[in-house]
């Protein structure tokens, strides 16, 4: 998968921006606070049709302006045209010039891996965002799983407003709660089962990955859930042996919304144990993995985006990191420091001189 090409109208500090991207390495250099992350945030969101620093998608309209417009052309089977346009209203998708109503229907297009200097956060960060992240991940591969997301999503606001309502009226009907609690663990039990299913090929992969970075030791991610090792007949009966429990808490306690994952490094714990180092190469082995599975499941490989490289991989590292990139692979790089990059990698790789909302295309020679 390549994508051709980048037209930008008002996104962050570009005005008008065309690009013709180099189907193997592309790199954008330039000072801090030019204009670079803000580039690969475009192709991110041409994919994924939101921004993976910010969640509100006013932020991506040029100050002073009303709408945005991401444009790209990309090549899988065949060429299409993909477009995110963001005005005070919405959100609109099209493929082709075609208005794309479901989600689902436009992410699973565009597969994206992309590593920043921010996802080291993920061992400090909340479970709520490694769950995010993950759901992209999956979103990006299932068009069921977002689905079944939502569908969760909702019927647990269902049944904890039914909680809430019960601490208030002991008459409110259990039948209707017991509907609820197997609509929940029916909608669970798939999203957990994908969930498993992913971390079970990234385990298939990221050791290997990891040693490839020339790291030591035995690196696996463990997945961990209620619903674990469990029928959804003894997920009933936990949910109701708690039900007093829920009705004074006012919500669920149980369920896959509490789903986290940590890595384990020789078995213990990376972000109790992990050096910076070790921790930003397990982020890296795992991305690594993620396009393993990507190119098995789709038979083809993602756009690699690495933002900001020298500060997201492990600087003893990154000589032989560089290396394992796949021709095959298109890759976006930024950083400031050109020069820091091997001659042999940039030879016939496109560069991208990014000076504050404007852009020099060259060919590396
Ligand atoms: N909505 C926006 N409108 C105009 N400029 C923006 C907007 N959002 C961010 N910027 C500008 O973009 C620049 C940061 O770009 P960024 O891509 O993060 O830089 P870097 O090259 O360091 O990766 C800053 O100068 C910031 O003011
Ligand atoms: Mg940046």
């Amino acid at each position: 998968m390549k994508i051709n090409n980048l037209k930008l109208q008002n996104f962050r500090n570009y005005e008008k921006l065309n690009l013709e991207f180099n189907d193997t390495l592309n790199i954008i250099y330039g000072n801090n606070g030019v204009g670079k992350t803000n580039l690969v945030e475009a192709i991110y969101a041409l994919s994924l049709t939101k921004s993976f620093r910010t969640s509100n998608d006013k932020n991506l309209i040029r100050s002073g302006e009303v709408s945005t417009k991401i444009e790209g052309d990309v090549i899988k089977n065949t060429t299409n045209n993909y477009q995110v346009i963001i005005n005070k209203e919405g959100k609109k998708v099209k493929i082709d010039n075609d208005i794309i109503s479901k989600v689902s229907d436009y992410i699973t297009n565009i597969k994206i891996v992309l590593l920043e200097p921010e996802e080291q956060m993920i061992f400090k960060s909340s479970p709520q965002n490694r769950r995010k992240k993950l759901n992209i991940e999956i979103s990006q591969l299932q068009k069921d799983y977002i689905i079944y997301l939502n569908s969760y999503n909702k019927t647990l606001k269902q049944r904890n407003f039914y909680l809430r309502e019960a601490y208030i009226n002991s008459n409110t009907s259990r039948d209707y709660l017991d509907i609820l609690t197997h609509k929940l663990i029916q909608y669970g039990k798939k999203i957990y089962e994908y969930r498993e299913d992913f971390i079970n090929k990234i385990n298939e992969y990221i050791n290997e990955k990891y040693h490839e970075i020339f790291e030591i030791g035995d690196l696996k991610v463990k997945y961990i859930s209620d619903y674990k090792d469990k029928s959804e007949d003894d997920i009933f009966k936990y949910y109701n042996k708690n039900y007093d429990r829920e009705v004074v808490m006012g919500k669920t306690l149980s369920g896959v919304h509490h789903d986290d994952y940590i890595f384990l490094l020789d078995n213990k714990d990376i972000a109790e144990w992990g050096s910076n180092g070790q921790q930003k190469n397990a982020i890296f082995a795992f991305k690594l993995a993620e396009i393993e599975i990507i190119k098995n499941t789709t038979n083809d490989y993602p756009i690699l985006i690495l933002d900001d490289l020298f500060s997201a991989l492990d600087n003893k590292k990154i000589k032989n990191i560089v290396k394992l990139l796949n021709k095959d692979i298109q890759t976006f790089i930024t950083t400031t420091e050109l020069e820091r990059l091997d001659k042999k990698i940039l030879k016939n790789a496109k560069t991208f001189n990014v000076l504050d909302g404007e852009v020099k295309e060259s060919i590396y020679e």
